[in-house]
């Protein structure tokens, strides 16, 4: 655990704090002593770093439940979690609009409520099987920087009506209250979404501000008290600690729309300027059980994982399949649970074993012709990892 919490999240964990008007239930940072043990907000999850605060959940917890428990569910931050005062709390929405808005939560809610079910993945879920080719930096992320959550909140295409889109608007910034440290100063963390997804609205939104988790406030690692949640998108799109949207005419120049979350052979400013932003992503999956290098007899072997379609409106999963010869046969998995566009499925399937199996390997094809391929080609930044998963395992 680190030692630098800052006061708010150890007063957190010394019981909950009525932070201005708004009081955090603190059941929502988990729900059993042991895991509030182990943090302070009540995440059981590994971290991969804890200044900031970094942590996916083991996969066989993961894929317990279709809807993901928020002491499940991955936290991805680039800088401790900001302190954010809610009487003072305003978001403004400014640039490429004929009313510019400043709007308190109690205004925001105003707005007609909507809930959608919607998985939230990491571009660097993964990440590491591309350290067998080359390492590659970053948080070293297998394969549970992903989760699916109950959203609540306002359609941000409801909020820019309410502020009149002018005609030449092409995108929408959205800008974090977090501070990162960047060799250039102190930024805060941000990004952008074409008008034309921004104004979606209806059952599904093409981008929501939320500030409700599966039923209760979102917590301080979740982004408390306002967040983007932008279905079928990276989850770098669904900026945290929402305190700015701007519209414009350009894509946000905010480093980690500009710069970070491409797709680069070298971290140079050549691959940076010809490549783009990633917005929506690829189908993927991962087998949650076994545990990797578990050791089963020869015979009928459990399995069981997830499967994310491409985050195209609609897409849902199309095939799920096993090999246990190295991708020569493939025998199909069953799917369990809900299936909801833009969410991931969850499956399962048995599957034969001999002693000279090595290992399982997954792979799945989606209804908007995605598929995860045998291989990636190795990138700088390690984003986009959705080859066949493969789970080494002992055959005795
Ligand atoms: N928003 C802010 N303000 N700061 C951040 O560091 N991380 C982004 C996104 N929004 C981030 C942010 C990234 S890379 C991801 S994958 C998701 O938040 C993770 O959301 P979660 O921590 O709620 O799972």
């Amino acid at each position: 655990m680190s030692l630098d919490w800052n006061r708010r999240e150890l007063m957190l964990a010394a019981g909950g704090l009525a932070i201005t008007g708004l009081e955090f239930p603190l059941a929502t940072y988990g729900q059993d002593p042991a895991s509030q043990s182990l943090d302070p907000l009540g995440k059981d999850l590994i971290f991969r770093t804890t200044d900031p605060r970094n942590g996916e959940p083991e996969l066989a917890q993961l894929v317990k439940s279709w809807i993901t428990p928020v002491k499940h569910f991955y936290v991805r931050s680039h800088a401790p979690n900001p302190v954010i005062d809610i009487k003072q709390f305003r978001l403004t929405v400014e640039g490429k609009v004929r009313k510019p808005l400043t709007l308190d939560l109690n205004q925001l809610s105003q707005m007609p409520r909507q809930q959608v079910t919607a998985t939230l993945t990491c571009a660097g879920n993964r990440r590491t099987e591309f350290n067998e080719e080359s390492k590659v930096g970053g948080v070293q992320w297998e394969a549970g920087a992903i989760g699916n959550a109950r959203w609540s909140g306002f359609a941000l295409a409801d909020v820019l009506h309410q502020a009149g889109v002018l005609e030449d608007a092409k995108h929408v910034w959205f800008e974090g209250l977090d501070q990162i440290q960047r060799p250039q100063g102190v930024i805060p963390f941000g990004g952008s979404i074409p008008i034309e997804k921004a104004m979606v609205g209806g059952e599904m939104p093409g981008a929501l501000l939320v500030d409700q988790m599966n039923g209760s406030a979102l917590t301080p690692d979740h982004g408390y008290p306002l967040r983007t949640v932008v279905p079928g998108y990276i989850g770098a799109r669904s900026v945290k600690w929402l305190g700015k949207i701007v519209v414009s005419d350009q894509p946000s120049p905010n480093h980690y729309l500009a710069t970070a979350y491409k797709i680069v052979k070298k971290t140079d400013p050549i691959d940076w300027t010809e490549s783009g932003p990633i917005y929506r992503y690829p189908i993927n999956g991962a087998i949650a059980t076994p545990q990797p290098q578990a050791r089963v007899p020869a015979g009928v072997v459990d399995v069981s994982g997830y499967v994310l379609p491409s985050g195209r409106p609609g897409s849902r999963v199309q095939r799920i399949q096993i090999s246990t010869d190295g991708g020569s046969t493939w025998q199909p998995a069953k799917t369990t649970g809900q299936s909801s566009e833009f969410c991931w499925q969850l499956w399962k399937a048995r599957v034969k074993v001999t002693p000279g199996t090595k290992a399982l390997y997954l792979r799945a094809t989606d209804t908007a012709g995605g598929f995860m391929p045998a291989r990636v080609p190795w990138n700088a930044k390690g984003y986009l990892q959705n080859r066949w998963y493969r789970l080494p395992i002992s055959v005795t």
